[in-house]
């Protein structure tokens, strides 16, 4: 397939590294490419960043048939720009196009395109520490129409957003409340994939729970709610008796990429991992007994996240005196070593971009 390329002849100024945010600033230009039944998908192209107009009545907008990925290109020292396991990204959109009836990508064309944007928007690739680029390829269904139905047609497309460190300051670890009042997803749904209703069926525990003075909600199975899934949009993991545990996966949680990159990384250093079913009174019985030592978030955006508190109904966990415990801060360094070019890559992670 052919890609056409549209450059803006309006360029924005970039942002001072030292100062980004999340998600707010949009890079020049975006890929774009649609869906239609006779042509499958067709009309690859980098065009410059603008609004869609969408008619009203756009699938999209009434039935949330959409998804999205999430990952971020990094600087390396000598300025080369390079990806994190980016088919792995790709694939896990095919997975989710497959659930919601949406039709698949070729995993190695998007990936070809999304190293063109790259390509035309290096410069916007920030440079300071512990910043990168994020990345959002996003599939919605297109077709103007009221009723429940797959859609017939569809728009991919890809932007990107300079963002900044994570932890400016060191580890920042998080409080976490479990709610038993709420579930993200359950058994036969869509939790295991990224599309947007997964988000907005969290919003409401997550403004509890900061109204409570927590940052995230740590999400209990929708079905007994009794084991443990992930916490707030991150994998969890628990190092118990010196081994790593993350819940299974189970169709509910999301098969996170970092998740996998920590089992994998911490069974390479020898140390027992363990995926499989934990009730949130595990947790707490493994806390009373001395055997839990650290909570950890996993995913794209902070790569670990310490846990600090852990609340369920009127008991408290206190973990790690405000601090990173020493798995999570080796998986922590390692991860970002490798990100930034840093550190060898023994486990071909690594995607060049140029
Ligand atoms: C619900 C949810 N769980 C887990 C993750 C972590 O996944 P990954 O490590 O692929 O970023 C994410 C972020 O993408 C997420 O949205």
């Amino acid at each position: 397939m052919e890609l056409t390329i549209e450059t803006s002849n309006q360029l924005k100024s970039k942002p001072d590294a030292n100062h980004l945010g999340f998600g707010s600033l949009f890079t020049d230009h975006m890929f774009n490419m649609d869906y239609s039944p006779e042509k499958g998908w067709h009309h690859p192209r980098v065009e410059p960043y603008a609004p869609f107009a969408l008619d009203p009545s756009t699938m999209i907008l009434h039935y949330g048939q959409g998804i999205f990925e999430g990952l971020k290109a990094y600087r390396t020292a000598d300025g080369r720009i390079q990806l994190f396991r980016p088919r792995e990204n790709f694939k896990r959109l095919n997975y989710s196009a497959r659930k919601l009836c949406i039709p698949e990508l070729d995993e190695a064309f998007a990936l070809t395109a999304l190293k063109e944007l790259l390509q035309i928007e290096r410069d916007w690739v920030p440079d300071a520490p512990g910043t990168s680029l994020y990345i959002r390829p996003t599939i919605i269904a297109t077709d103007p129409f009221l009723g429940v139905r797959a859609s017939h047609t569809y728009r991919f497309f890809i932007i990107l957003s300079p963002v900044g460190a994570y932890y400016p300051e060191g580890f920042n670890p998080i409080k976490i409340m479990v709610t038993r009042e709420h579930v993200r997803a359950v058994r036969g749904g869509l939790g295991d994939t990224k599309t947007m209703g997964n988000y907005a069926a969290s919003l409401l525990a997550g403004e509890k729970a900061h109204k409570e003075g927590f940052t995230q909600v740590l999400w209990l199975d929708g079905v007994e709610q009794k084991y443990v899934e992930e916490v707030g949009s991150m994998n969890i993991l628990f190092v118990i008796d010196d081994e790593l545990v993350t819940p299974m996966l189970n169709g509910s949680i999301l098969p996170g990429i970092t998740r996998d990159s920590v089992l994998a990384l911490a069974a390479s250093w020898g140390m027992k991992t363990s995926e499989r079913k934990i009730s949130i009174d595990d947790v707490f019985a493994a806390h009373q007994s001395g055997a839990l030592t650290e909570i950890f978030g996993s995913g794209t955006a902070a790569v670990i996240s310490p846990v600090g508190e852990l609340r369920y109904e009127d008991k408290t966990i206190l973990i790690g005196q405000n601090n990173a415990g020493p798995v999570a801060q080796r998986l922590f360094d390692t991860i970002m070593a490798v990100q930034y070019g840093r550190a060898e890559d023994p486990m071909g992670w690594i995607e060049p971009v140029d």
